[in-house]
């Protein structure tokens, strides 16, 4: 087998982990399921799942590839030859199968309102507002245009090979999203809602925690971090073996939380301002926007650049889902990367198709209630992502040597992690038990 590549500094792969993490489920699926799901108790039971089961998962997958500097079937059957965890890879491919799927159609609204801002075209607070302006942009046929067209992209870019560009891509432009989004905060406290918009984020009513604010909040903590499909593990296997996991793991947690905590403070406020209703879905955030921009002086090129960096940083995650099915597609059936990679863009393009359509011909089209892209939506992030979180977990906590975790956690003994003994802890018991509970109350069992 040919060597594995490396991220070549300490920051790179710190910078690669927060490129996968932060992107369109911090900046647009965060505050509409917070809007949904009542505000400020989607919000609190959100962080406690990130740091309580979020954290311990993603340290649990760092170990895994790191240690077996191999892909998620790889590295489940490294680490337990004659049994068949390798299931989860399956659940791990068809999530990232599915969420690639939708998330393309966001991804391409956001090169539509790049590209219509950048040519003066996208108007700025009148029509019937944001609404009109989402509905005439995304319904027909257009929207397949601008899949296809970030599909191409990202099979661009995978084809390119796997850690240079993304590197070097995400140290420039994440701090720079970052930058930009503190701006767009600043300015959300001049807007007349903002009080109101903070309040609705930040005052958690506990009567509104119900089995599915719960649930979502747990599968938005997965979708987020990128945990449950293998992808932080696939990451992990190029990290160098000095990389200190625990400090990774926390400080991009840390980082990738803040951002969907700003994105929520930039567009409550607006919703409020502006008599939106936070409840408007997936929509939400593209709809709200424009009225911010609008608000700006310049507002064109903020707007511009905003989309831009959206479209970027959309490009750093949809590039480490497909790793995924990529890796397996090579590594274990065979292809090459050329293939593989354009096999896994297929299947998302049909995919892709599909959702686009829900918002326009075939939003009548329902399963259970959902339209198609809900229901990819849903089935990969609350269901596919919290079960392999949930088998991760159950794996390093009793399935492997607690030697294992150690010496990825200490390096071999070189230093000392304190935190140890709760991350076991936390592995054996809280988060599968945690997961399990949330399912079962999910479906009406408890
Ligand atoms: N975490 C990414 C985001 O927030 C989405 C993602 C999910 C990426 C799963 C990789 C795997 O946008």
């Amino acid at each position: 087998m040919k060597e594995r590549a490396v991220f070549t500094t300490k920051f790179g792969a710190l910078a690669t982990t927060v490129g996968s993490a932060v992107g369109l489920g911090n900046i647009w699926r965060f505050p509409y399921e917070a809007g949904v799901h009542g505000g400020g108790a989607f919000l609190l039971c959100y962080m406690l799942f990130v740091f309580l089961i979020g954290v311990p998962v993603l340290c649990a997958e760092f170990a895994m590839g790191r240690g077996t500097r191999s892909n998620v079937f790889g590295a489940y059957s490294k680490l337990a030859p004659r049994q068949k965890w390798q299931f989860t890879g399956y659940i791990g491919i068809v999530a990232s199968l599915l969420i690639l799927s939708f998330y393309s159609v966001v991804a391409g609204w956001t090169v539509e309102y790049c590209i219509s801002s950048a040519f003066g075209q996208l108007s700025f607070g009148d029509m019937a507002g944001g609404h009109g302006q989402f509905t005439s942009l995304t319904t027909g046929w257009r929207p397949i245009l601008w899949t296809v067209i970030f599909l191409f992209c990202n099979t661009f870019i995978l084809l390119g090979g796997v850690t240079k560009g993304i590197e070097r891509a995400s140290n420039i432009l994440m701090p720079m999203l970052f930058l930009l989004l503190i701006a767009f905060c600043i300015n959300s406290m001049t807007l007349p809602g903002f009080g109101e918009g903070v309040r609705f984020l930040f005052h958690p009513d506990f009567s509104k925690i119900t089995p599915s604010v719960l649930l979502g909040a747990l599968g938005q903590a997965f979708f987020s971090l990128s945990l449950g499909l293998g992808c932080m593990m696939t990451y992990a296997s190029y990290f160098s073996d000095t990389n200190r996991l625990g400090r990774t793991a926390a400080v991009g947690a840390v980082l990738d939380s803040s951002v969907a905590v700003l994105s929520g403070i930039i567009i409550f406020p607006a919703v409020f301002s502006f008599g939106l209703s936070p409840q408007a879905g997936p929509t939400l955030v593209f709809e709200v926007l424009p009225y911010i921009f609008s608000q700006l002086p310049g507002g064109m090129v903020w707007s511009t650049l905003f989309f831009l960096l959206l479209f970027l940083a959309s490009l750093t995650s949809t590039v480490s889902m497909s790793e995924i099915s990529i890796t397996f597609f090579c590594e274990e059936k065979r292809m090459s990367r050329r293939n593989a990679t354009l096999l896994s863009s297929a299947i998302s393009l049909c995919g892709g198709v599909l959702c686009a359509l829900s918002f326009g011909p075939l939003s009548g089209f329902t399963i259970g209630g959902l339209t198609i892209f809900n229901l990819f939506d849903y089935l990969s992030s609350n269901i596919c992502l919290p079960i392999g979180g949930m088998v991760c977990s159950f794996f390093v906590g009793w399935m492997i040597d607690k030697k294992f975790l150690r010496d990825q956690f200490t390096d071999y003994g070189r230093y000392r992690f304190v935190l140890l003994p709760l991350l076991t802890f936390s592995l054996k018991w809280i988060c599968p038990a945690a997961i399990f509970l949330i399912f079962l109350n999910s479906i009406g069992l408890l």
